[in-house]
């Protein structure tokens, strides 16, 4: 994996250098991530359980001497230019609103006050995390294009950096702001109301850990992946996610809709969050049925991810497994974001020996599911998975075997 990386970067320098003359200042990179459990919980100030992938959005770049962003994608063949002084939302092209959308709130909330004013950059991107795969292609390219915004002037964030003492300046801005800078600019320059968890993993993702996040207090602990013989195994329905973002935001008022119903009999709470299994039962019959069941779903996922944690603590993959099932049930049948090939694959994974556990992850509504699988029957489920898969749905699935990676990296490269 890490050779992998290490060809692909170096062909991304020598992209750059055909593209733009010279050879790039600096390279990040940010990584996609898959969530263990703790689905449609971010934005109901629960909790999530994610982890880095090693798949990586890379972009190199240099510093430009005007306010002018200059950017080649590579993997598209697209090119985008926009002023850093007159930012707007555009889909020319749809994913330069990413870019646009960091460089906004970087200069609105973090920079806007300092010392610091951002440069115009170069860049070239390209990655190989999955696109449209619910494995956060677009926040591993948000934050990315802020560590890239902030590279350009001469800036990077606290632990950022894979060269010490490189004399570079280190703004004093948590990863936690920069995680809230992305998720500001997929809300409100994608038109997703998505949560905090995507741009936090990618950002705090460490090699052989998953993050436990509360997304109320943003406490977060790493917790080791002790999986001897166990390996996260992810597989893509190749489903286009169509109507995600609609139905992603409409899940999200259902929720705020049944936190307001319920505040008439519990005045103090302010989430689902608030809400224990409990409590929720003795009131969830005062909600019309759809908003029950949206509700329902989020109560118990945020109890699922407390149980699974403590199960990975104490090594007990067979509960953490189980946990995994009972939220895909749950986000099959009562939050509906679920489609028939992601139940296909998970409907296989049961089947097979040695598979713990298996759920969709991400949004949902196509994209993947998240298995955990035992080392010896990995070769069988992939080709379970190959076989049965096209066989009722007329797709080719993809299976990616997983390391939990670390998370976004500045790299000086005049400094080698
Ligand atoms: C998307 C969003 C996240 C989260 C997940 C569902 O990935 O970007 O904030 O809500 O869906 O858990």
């Amino acid at each position: 994996m890490i050779q992998d990386e290490s060809i692909f970067t170096n062909r991304l320098i020598q992209d750059f250098n055909q593209c733009f003359g010279h050879t790039p200042e600096f390279m990040v990179s940010a990584p996609g991530r898959v969530n263990l459990i703790g689905e449609h919980t971010d934005y109901n100030d629960g909790f999530v359980f994610p982890v880095a992938i090693d798949k990586y959005l890379h972009i190199a770049a240099s510093q430009r001497s005007d306010r002018e962003v200059h950017l080649y994608a590579l993997d598209v063949e697209e090119e985008c230019v926009f002023n850093l002084d007159s930012i707007r939302e555009s889909n020319t092209p749809p994913w330069s609103n990413y870019l646009k959308g960091v460089a906004h709130f970087l200069q609105e909330q973090v920079l806007q006050g300092s010392e610091h004013t951002l440069n115009g950059i170069t860049a070239v991107i390209t990655g190989n995390v999955p696109i449209g795969a619910g494995l956060s292609s677009s926040a591993a390219l948000e934050v990315a294009s802020t560590l890239a915004f902030l590279g350009g002037c001469g800036l990077e964030i606290p632990h950022s950096s894979v060269n010490t003492n490189n004399g570079i300046q280190v703004l004093e801005c948590s990863p936690l702001e920069v995680a809230s800078i992305c998720q500001r600019a997929e809300n409100e320059f994608a038109g997703v109301n998505c949560g905090i968890m995507d741009p936090t993993i990618s950002l705090l993702g460490k090699a052989d850990h998953a993050l436990f996040l509360d997304c109320r207090s943003l406490d977060y602990e790493h917790i080791p992946l002790n999986l001897t013989d166990i390996l996260i195994v992810i597989c893509n329905t190749n489903v286009k996610r169509e109507l995600a973002a609609s139905e992603y935001n409409k899940r999200r008022s259902e929720c705020e809709n049944g936190v307001k119903i319920i505040q008439q009999w519990l005045p103090s709470i302010t989430s689902l969050r608030d809400i224990s299994v409990e409590d929720f039962k003795k009131y969830e019959d005062k909600l019309p049925e759809i908003t029950q069941k949206r509700c329902s779903y989020v109560v118990e996922e945020n109890t699922r991810v407390l149980k699974a944690v403590s199960a990975l603590k104490t090594n007990d993959v067979e509960t953490f497994g189980t946990l995994m099932n009972a939220s895909h049930e749950g986000l099959r049948d009562d939050y509906e974001v679920s489609c028939d090939e992601l139940d296909l694959l998970t409907e296989i994974a049961k089947n097979t020996e040695g598979v713990f556990g298996a759920r969709m992850t991400g949004a949902g509504f196509g994209g993947c599911t998240v298995n955990l699988v035992y080392q010896d029957r990995v070769d069988e489920f992939q080709n379970k998975v190959n076989n049965e898969y096209p066989k009722h749905t007329g797709i080719e699935p993809q299976i990616y075997i997983c390391n939990a990676g670390d998370g976004a990296r500045i790299k000086w490269i005049s400094d080698n």
